[in-house]
């Protein structure tokens, strides 16, 4: 068979002839081979020239020499690279990498070449890739490609294939839950800027993650700061794109990556140009969406978020609209971390009483290269910013602070119903930490004052000895105990109450 390396390919003219009255027009597809480069290598053939076999033949042409015809297998033959053997010319400038769009039939995968050609991608539950098939052409000015594969099933791992001139790539993901799903897996981390080879590190983890827990599989939240000047182009085919980096390429092409704006994303033009997420729109880089039992809202703090702002309005009702047991921030500056850069005076002032108010169980992110978590009146503050970046070293004399790691590393939420289990994840392996954070079951006394009436409770089910209770202030009905209940940890605000009678018990183990 013919080379496939060392190989150009191009269209070398068409012309036509008579043949039993017929008139047929073809185009011979010439191929270029280094003699070097034909011992024993594989040639694939792309293009079916169809005339010699009216079936869907394939032909082939060594020179003016026909050397194959008839016997080709159907459907495309995938390079192999041989030995000896010159690799080709590389066609991805950036090889295909996923983001995710809200919703969770879909996946969309993007990549970008080094020259213009029309691409394919096809995809399936294996790697028959017999689910879909779209063929894509460029769009911009910079040879990128983009695909939305939809249709899909829920929770469902996916193989694709993209097929760009004579080259190939391939991946997997994991499709979103449905709606209703109350756990999930998810990962997150930030500050990937730098030092790819420490990237390459974390991504290598985040992969032996995903490989021995597939429900990890799933979603990629980044809390800003992906490469060291935003604005640079060779930043971003050096840093986060560079094929040399082979772990984290893989992560991006089997893990849909969301991602916050950090201060190094600088205007955020080339930031939107390579992950253009539905969710924005015009130029607005705060978004939000639903995963499983999670509201996540991203929060741009380059762009005003001052009460009364529209970021903000646009944030409360964020807040005050969602039905999801978890909600969860993604920003880049953090309000309550471990130093160098200080903490996030309008994040303390603005977002935490949001936080409070709203129950916020969690706000991600970086800016500071370590991990961080302090904790303010119950809202976990997580600096998670050793993704990449040049590590600081944390003090932990701040504020509120629990723990601190000058590492690079990256973070497993395990979410259900009621429990958040956060792990904390080295890039050698080693756990950091992990706990789990039970979220507050929230009085509401909405029917009578009995505690073990599930209808009195925010999400309708009655705590437990791992349940931390918040009695609010401001209601007209406080709990009444009369035998044995149980709690983790009790909070009472100002105002509120709970009733214990004679017969009563109220177990709190820790307070
Ligand atoms: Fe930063």
């Amino acid at each position: 068979m013919l080379s496939n390396f060392n190989m150009r390919s191009r269209l070398r003219k068409g012309f036509a002839f008579f043949a039993d009255s017929i008139l047929q027009l073809f185009i011979v597809l010439t191929i270029v081979i280094a003699p070097a480069a034909l011992s024993g290598q594989i040639a694939p053939v792309h293009e079916n020239t169809g005339w010699t076999n009216q079936a869907g033949g394939d032909v082939a042409y060594l020179g003016e020499t026909k050397v194959l015809r008839g016997n080709m297998l159907s459907g495309r033959t995938v390079y192999q690279m041989l030995p000896g053997s010159v690799p080709p010319p590389a066609v991805f400038r950036k090889a295909p990498y996923l983001i995710y769009s809200g919703v969770n039939t879909e996946m969309i995968a993007l990549w970008q070449l080094f020259n213009t050609y029309t691409c394919s991608i096809e995809w399936g539950t294996d790697t028959s890739y017999n689910s879909g098939y779209l063929q894509t052409a460029e769009y911009g000015t910079d040879h990128q490609h983009t695909a939305t594969l939809s249709n899909l099933l829920n929770s469902t791992k996916y193989y694709y294939r993209v097929i760009a001139d004579i080259d190939t790539a391939t991946g997997h993901f994991r499709t979103g839950p449905t709606d209703s799903v109350t756990d999930v897996t998810i990962l997150l981390y930030g500050d990937t800027r730098t030092y790819p080879v420490d990237h390459d590190s974390v991504a290598a983890q985040i992969i032996q993650t995903y490989t021995n827990d597939t429900t990890a599989q799933s979603i990629l939240l980044l809390s800003g700061d992906l490469v060291a000047n935003g604005n640079n182009e060779s930043d971003w085919d050096n840093q986060f794109f560079d094929p040399q980096y082979q772990r984290l390429q893989q992560m991006l092409r089997t893990l849909p990556l969301l991602a916050c704006m950090g201060n190094h994303e600088g205007a955020g033009t080339l930031f939107a140009k390579y992950f253009p997420y539905p969710f924005y729109s015009a130029d607005r880089y705060y978004w939000s969406f639903d995963y499983g039992p999670v509201h996540f809202i991203i929060i741009d703090q380059y762009t005003t978020y001052t009460v009364g702002s529209p970021q903000y309005q646009w944030l409360v009702s964020e807040l005050s609209g969602t039905t999801k047991k978890w909600k969860i921030l993604i920003l880049h500056e953090p309000g309550w971390s471990a130093g160098v850069h200080g903490n996030n005076a309008q994040v303390q002032s603005v977002l935490q009483p949001l936080c409070e108010q709203y129950g916020v169980q969690f706000v991600f992110a970086g800016h500071n290269h370590y991990y961080a978590r302090a904790v303010t009146k119950r809202v976990e503050h997580i600096t998670t910013g050793g993704g990449g970046a040049p590590l600081y070293t944390p003090d932990s004399n701040y504020p509120n602070i629990i723990k601190v790691d000058k590492s690079y590393h990256f973070c497993k939420l395990e979410i259900s119903t009621d429990t958040l289990h956060l792990t904390v994840i080295k890039n050698n392996g080693d756990v950091i930490e992990q706990f789990d954070y039970y979220r507050f079951y929230t009085w509401t006394g909405a029917v009578d004052s009995l505690w073990r009436n599930p209808a009195n409770w925010e999400m309708g089910v009655v705590p437990y000895s791992k349940s931390d209770v918040v009695i609010p202030a401001g209601l007209s009905i406080y709990p009444q105990v009369s035998d044995s209940v149980w709690c983790n940890k009790l909070l009472i605000e100002d105002g509120a109450a709970v009733n214990i009678d004679s017969t009563g018990y109220l177990f709190v183990a820790e307070n």
